[in-house]
C-alpha cells in the first residue's frame, strides 16, 4: 500500500474537531448544511469517541460512526479520523486500575477528566492497538476517510508517569541505552551524592527526594517519557497500517508543550499537524503563533502542514479568556496558512452544550448563524476556497534559529546559575527582532545541514553536544554568520559542563573564552555601550576573556563594568557572534542591525505591524500579507490578488486589520541566491 503525501482533498482543507456523538440525530442534518455554507472540506471525528466505540472490552458499536462518516461523505465534506486513546473509557479503569498514571507524589489518578493513563501499561497498550486496528479495519477503504488522526497531543495532559509500570520500563529503557550499570553511573555522575548504583532494580524514577534530583537522572527521566508516549503511537500507526493507506498523523503543540520533542515525532508522521492557541496574556500573541507555525514547518522540513485545532475567538482554559476581535481569526489563519499550513481546522466545530469545555469557542457558537462569529467562519471558508492554487508551495528562509527540546529539558531543571534565564525568552526575544524587521526565519537543531542559511541564531542553548558545536564551528568556518547569546553550550548530553569551561565547545567559533558567569539580582539594570549608544541590559554578565575576536560592546556597569559584553569574530569564511548578557529591545535591534550586514541579510521596508512571507510554487509565487495595524499600509508588489481578483499594480494597499494573498507576477527577489 503507498501512503499518499497529503489527504485526498482538493485545496485548502477547512474545518475542525467535530463531537456529533455530543448532539441528537437531528443536530448533524443541521451541522453539515451548515458546514457546506461555511465551505468547510474536512472535520475531525471520533478523537473522544472510545467509550461510544468500544461499550465493553472487544465490543465494539460502529453503527453510529457508520452514520455519520455516511452522512458527511454524501456531503461531500471529507473524514479525519481520529483514534479515541488518549480518553480510555470508564470500564478500562475499572478492569485495569493499575493502568493509571501516578503522579510524582505518587498519587493514582483519577476517572472522570481525560487523558489518566500509564502509556508504559501493557493493557493499555493491547487496548489501542485494539481500538485503533478495529476502526482502520472498518474505515481503512472508506473514500471519505482521508486522514488519520492518531491520540491527541500527546504528553498533555499526561506525560511523566510514575506507576509501577512506568518505573519497570524506566529500568529497561536505561539498560538498553546504557548496556551496563557502570555505564549509567558514569553518564549520571553518581559518584555525587553518594548516589552510586550496583543493581538496575534499585534505579528509581526521579519523584519527590528530600533535595535536587540528579539532572542527568531527570535529563534521561523526560527523554524516557516522550519516548514512552512514542512507542504507543507507534504500535497505534502499525494498527492502521495494517489495513490502511491514507496519511496518519497526530496534532502536536508546538511552543507550548516542550515535553514531547517533535523533531523526532516528525520523523514518524505522515503529516505534520499543530494545534495552536493565543495566550490572552501576550498582547502580541501573533509573535508566538508565528513561531509555533514556523516550527511546525521546520520539524516537517518545511513541507506543507495542517493547522488541526486553533480557536475563532476564546479559549475556556485560560485565567481570562479574551475573545478574538473582528477579523482575527482570518488574521491568525493567514499567518499559519502563509507559513505553509495547507489545512486550516478548528477545535471545534459546534459550541458544546455540556463538559467541561461549554465556554470554548466554537465555528458555530452559542449564538448561532446569526452572530459576527459564524459569519467571519463563512467569510473564511470562502477566502480559503480561493487558494487552492497555493497549496503544496513552500516557505524559503535565509536565517534559522536553534531550537532543541533536550536543551529546553536540560535547562529547566533546578539549581541553575538564576532562575531569571530561560531558553524560551531567548527564542522569543530573537525571533521577536526577526519578525519585526519582517525576516522569515526556519527553526533547525545544531546539528542539522545549517549551510543554506546566512544566519544562524543560538539563543541560550545550554545543553550542545561537543559534535553540534563543531557542526556550528564548521558552518561558520565555511562562511556563514552564527550569533549566540549567554548561558549557551554549557553542558554535554549527560548535563555535565563540558571539559575547559562553560562555551569551551565553541570557542572557536566565537574566539571568547568565557571564564566566570556573573548573573544579576532582581531588577538589576545594567548597560551596555555599542558605539556611541549606550542600552539597558539585565538579567546576565560574564567575565569574558577575548582570545581572537574584536570587541562590539562593553558593559557601562555591573560586575562586568568596562569588560567586553558583545563580540565578533572572524572565523574561516564566516562570523561568530558572542552576546553575553540580555539587551533590552533596542540594543538587541542595533546588534542585529551589524548580524544582518556580516550575513548578507535584507530588512525589508515593510510598515510595522504587518507581516509578509512568500510561499513559492512550482509556477509561480505568491505573497501573504498581513496587517496587524488598525491603520491602512502600502506594500509593494504587483500580480493578483487573489482574495479578491484585484490587479495590484506595483503597490498594495492593505485596510487597516486586512489580509491579501497575491500572486506575484515576476519571482519574488527573497530568497534569490
Ligand atoms: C486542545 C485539545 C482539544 C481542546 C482544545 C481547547 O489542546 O486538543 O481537545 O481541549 O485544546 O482549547
Amino acid at each position: 500500500m503507498t501512503t499518499p503525501a497529503w489527504p485526498r482533498l482538493d485545496g485548502i482543507a477547512y474545518g475542525g474537531d467535530y463531537n456529533p456523538e455530543q448532539w441528537p440525530r437531528e443536530v448533524w442534518d443541521e451541522d453539515v448544511r451548515l458546514m457546506r455554507e461555511a465551505g468547510v472540506t474536512m472535520v475531525s471525528i471520533g478523537i473522544f469517541s472510545w467509550g461510544l466505540l468500544e461499550v465493553r472490552e472487544g465490543e465494539f458499536d460502529f453503527a453510529w460512526l457508520d452514520d455519520i462518516i455516511a452522512l458527511l461523505h454524501a456531503n461531500g465534506i471529507a473524514v479525519d479520523l481520529g483514534t479515541p486513546t488518549a480518553s480510555p473509557p470508564a470500564w478500562f479503569f475499572a478492569q485495569y486500575p493499575d493502568a493509571r498514571a501516578v503522579t510524582k507524589d505518587g498519587v493514582p489518578l483519577g476517572f472522570g477528566a481525560r487523558g489518566m493513563v500509564s502509556h508504559s501499561a501493557p493493557e493499555y497498550r493491547t487496548a489501542i492497538d485494539r481500538i485503533a486496528g478495529a476502526l482502520a479495519e472498518r474505515y481503512g477503504d472508506h473514500p471519505a476517510v482521508v486522514l488519520w488522526h492518531i491520540h491527541n497531543e500527546y504528553g498533555v495532559p499526561v506525560g511523566e508517569d510514575f506507576s509501577p509500570h512506568s518505573v519497570r520500563a524506566w529500568r529497561r529503557w536505561l539498560q538498553d541505552k546504557y548496556g551496563s550499570i557502570a555505564g549509567l553511573n558514569a553518564a549520571w555522575g553518581t559518584a555525587f551524592w553518594g548516589q552510586h548504583y550496583e543493581e538496575w532494580d534499585h534505579v528509581g524514577a526521579p519523584a519527590i527526594a528530600p533535595s535536587t534530583i540528579n539532572p542527568a537522572q531527570k535529563l534521561d527521566w523526560a527523554r524516557f517519557t516522550d519516548e514512552m508516549l512514542r512507542e504507543c503511537f507507534r504500535i497505534e500507526k502499525a494498527a492502521i497500517r495494517a489495513h490502511a493507506s491514507q496519511p496518519i498523523t497526530t496534532n502536536f503543540m508546538a511552543n507550548q508543550h516542550h515535553g514531547v520533542d517533535l523533531w523526532a515525532w516528525a520523523d514518524e508522521v505522515d503529516i505534520v499537524s499543530d494545534d495552536h492557541y493565543l495566550w490572552a496574556a501576550d498582547v502580541e500573541g501573533e509573535i508566538g503563533l508565528a513561531i509555533a507555525a514556523d516550527l511546525s514547518r521546520s520539524v516537517g522540513d518545511g513541507k506543507p502542514w495542517i493547522l488541526m485545532e486553533h480557536s475563532t475567538s476564546a479559549v475556556n482554559w485560560q485565567p481570562r479568556n479574551v475573545a478574538k476581535r473582528p477579523g482575527e481569526m482570518a488574521r491568525n489563519s493567514l499567518s499559519h496558512f502563509g507559513r505553509g499550513a495547507d489545512g486550516i481546522l478548528f477545535f471545534q466545530w459546534r459550541a458544546g452544550r455540556s463538559g467541561a469545555e461549554k465556554f470554548h469557542s466554537a465555528m458555530l457558537p452559542h449564538a448561532g448563524t446569526e452572530s459576527r462569529v459564524f459569519r467571519e467562519v463563512v467569510d473564511l471558508g470562502g477566502k480559503l476556497g480561493r487558494l487552492a492554487e497555493v497549496q503544496g508551495s513552500r516557505v524559503e528562509a535565509d536565517v534559522a534559529v536553534l531550537w532543541d527540546f533536550e536543551s529546553f529539558w536540560a535547562q529547566d531543571l533546578e539549581w541553575r546559575p538564576s532562575e531569571d534565564v530561560s531558553h524560551d525568552e531567548r527564542i522569543r526575544a530573537f525571533y521577536e527582532r526577526l519578525w519585526r524587521d519582517d525576516i522569515t526565519v526556519d527553526f533547525a537543531l545544531p546539528g542539522h545541514d545549517l549551510s543554506r542559511y546566512r544566519l544562524v541564531v543560538v539563543p541560550s542553548q545550554y545543553l550542545l553536544t561537543a559534535r553540534d558545536a563543531a557542526n556550528l564551528t564548521a558552518y561558520v568556518a565555511q562562511g556563514g554568520t552564527l550569533v549566540v547569546s549567554f548561558f549557551s553550550a554549557v553542558v554535554d548530553e549527560n548535563d555535565a559542563v563540558h571539559p575547559g569551561g562553560y562555551g569551551a565547545v565553541l570557542a572557536e567559533a566565537l574566539g571568547v573564552r568565557v571564564e566566570e558567569h556573573l548573573p544579576l539580582r532582581e531588577g538589576h539594570v545594567t548597560g551596555i555601550r555599542v558605539d556611541d549608544q549606550v542600552f539597558a541590559a539585565d538579567v546576565w554578565q560574564e567575565d569574558l576573556v577575548v582570545t581572537t575576536a574584536d570587541v562590539r560592546a562593553t558593559y557601562t556597569a555591573g560586575p562586568a563594568e568596562g569588560r567586553p559584553a558583545v563580540t565578533r569574530n572572524v572565523h574561516g569564511e564566516g562570523v561568530g557572534w558572542y552576546i553575553s548578557t540580555r539587551p533590552d529591545a533596542d540594543g538587541l535591534r542595533a546588534i542585529m542591525r551589524e548580524v544582518y550586514a556580516d550575513a548578507g541579510v535584507d530588512v525589508p521596508a515593510t510598515p510595522a505591524g504587518v507581516e509578509t512571507i512568500v510561499r513559492r510554487g512550482t509556477d509561480a509565487d505568491y505573497l501573504i500579507a498581513i496587517n496587524h495595524d488598525t491603520r491602512e499600509v502600502s506594500l509593494t508588489a504587483s500580480g493578483t490578488d487573489l482574495l479578491t481578483q484585484a490587479d495590484v499594480r506595483d503597490t498594495l494597499v492593505l485596510a487597516g486589520g486586512d489580509v491579501a494573498v497575491v500572486r506575484l507576477a515576476h519571482t519574488a527577489p527573497r530568497g534569490d541566491r
